[in-house]
């Protein structure tokens, strides 16, 4: 891999469950250079440690990495008043509402590649999974004509959905996909810190509904797994039901999937077929690439978060139980684990960033 030469970046929501990760992920990055910490009015003219230093004085730092040095006492600004010329690239890792007009105020002076939902169903913006669809950048070509930005905004799915459509797409190309029934236990990180699941609520429990999440998963994986035409995705014609629920786990998405394919495959071309994906990408050798995107597990014990969360830096989908499903047509089914925070959200978005300067869009 040629170098390349080192870009600024900045981290919009960088106190926050994902925005924590991005510091991590950028720490000792080759290419990319952390060179603003933006959050709310809240934090703005803090230092970083301040800023997420709770009022009796605990250091609310999620990773289990330890805090950069570096950034500690870096200031965080009101993201606001950041200068997106400032910068060659903007992450953005708040809430929806908050994002779209910040990601609206940057994407027409630089990339902005963002861990929210609010660009993500626009016909002109693609969802990108390292691996899976990332030839779906080209879209930004038309979000800069047609928007007249020098920019773009390039979201990642909802990280429930980014474990599944790494699973799925090997299928899908291999043998078509119809139908997907899948239910989820997600981790608590997933919810961020702001409010984030009280304590008491999730102890000794489970929670059976998690707002909005069901419908993005349906919606997005129809159009990662599509086709790009000319400038347009054609969403893959599947049916997705899928049920998200909230468990006592601290990261890592675990999720039970069935899928009914197009045409019979063995358990054994099915493994293979899971093993085989993604190499092309992996060759490319890009900085936050896991050595194999899938990891196929014989263990009937495995995948278990705490167990397999941190394989490859948390980016692998790591995938277990592979039987039969004996209701869909041509079923299989799996448990598979993808780690929210790390390929669901920061070292992800990074990784798209890194394909995004590969292929000259950055
Ligand atoms: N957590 C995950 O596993 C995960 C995975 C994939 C995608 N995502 C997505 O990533 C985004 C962030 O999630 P999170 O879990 O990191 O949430 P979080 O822990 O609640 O953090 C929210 C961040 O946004 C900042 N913020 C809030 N309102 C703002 C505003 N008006 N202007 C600027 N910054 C503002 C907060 O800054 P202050 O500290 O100053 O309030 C904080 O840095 C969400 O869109 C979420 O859906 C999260």
């Amino acid at each position: 891999m040629t170098q390349k030469p080192r870009r600024r970046v900045a981290v919009v929501g960088a106190t926050g469950v994902a925005g924590q990760q991005f510091l991590v992920s950028l720490a000792d990055h080759p290419w990319f250079e952390l060179s603003v910490l933006a959050a709310s009015e809240r934090s703005a003219g803090r230092s970083y440690r301040e800023a997420i230093t709770g009022p009796g004085g605990a250091l609310r730092w999620g990773c289990e990495e330890p805090l950069p040095e570096r950034f500690a006492s870096e200031p965080v600004v009101d993201a606001r008043t950041l200068d997106p010329r400032s910068v060659d690239l903007v992450f953005s890792a708040v809430e929806s509402d908050a994002a779209r007009p910040l990601e609206e105020s940057f994407a027409p002076h630089v990339p902005v590649v963002s861990t929210a939902s609010a660009f993500r169903y626009e016909d002109d913006v693609p969802i990108i999974v390292p691996g899976v669809n990332h030839e779906h950048a080209a879209l930004v070509k038309r979000q800069q004509r047609e928007r007249g930005w020098r920019g773009y905004v390039v979201p990642i799915p909802n990280c429930t959905t980014t474990g599944l459509v790494v699973a799925l797409a090997p299928l899908a190309r291999a043998y078509g996909v119809r139908s997907v029934v899948m239910t989820s236990l997600q981790a608590l990180s997933g919810a961020g810190r702001s409010p984030g699941v009280a304590a008491l609520d999730i102890l000794d429990n489970v929670i059976p509904f998690i707002p909005k999440e069901e419908e993005k998963v349906q919606r997005e994986t129809a159009k990662i797994l599509g086709r790009l035409e000319g400038d347009r995705i054609a969403p893959l014609e599947i049916a997705v039901s899928a049920t998200c629920t909230r468990v006592n786990v601290r990261d890592g998405h675990t999720l039970s999937v069935s899928a009914g394919l197009s045409r019979a495959a063995s358990l054994g071309e099915v493994a293979e077929t899971l093993r085989a994906f993604g190499r092309e990408f992996v060759d490319l050798g890009l900085p936050s690439a896991p050595p194999e995107l899938v990891h196929v597990t014989e263990d009937p014990y495995r995948p278990q978060p705490r167990v397999d969360r941190t394989l490859h830096h948390g980016m692998a989908t790591v995938v277990g139980r592979l039987r039969s499903d004996p209701v869909l047509p041509n079923g299989v089914k799996l448990v598979l684990l993808s780690h929210n925070t790390k390929m669901g959200a920061a070292r992800g978005a990074t990784l798209v960033a890194e394909y995004l300067v590969h292929r000259g869009l950055a």
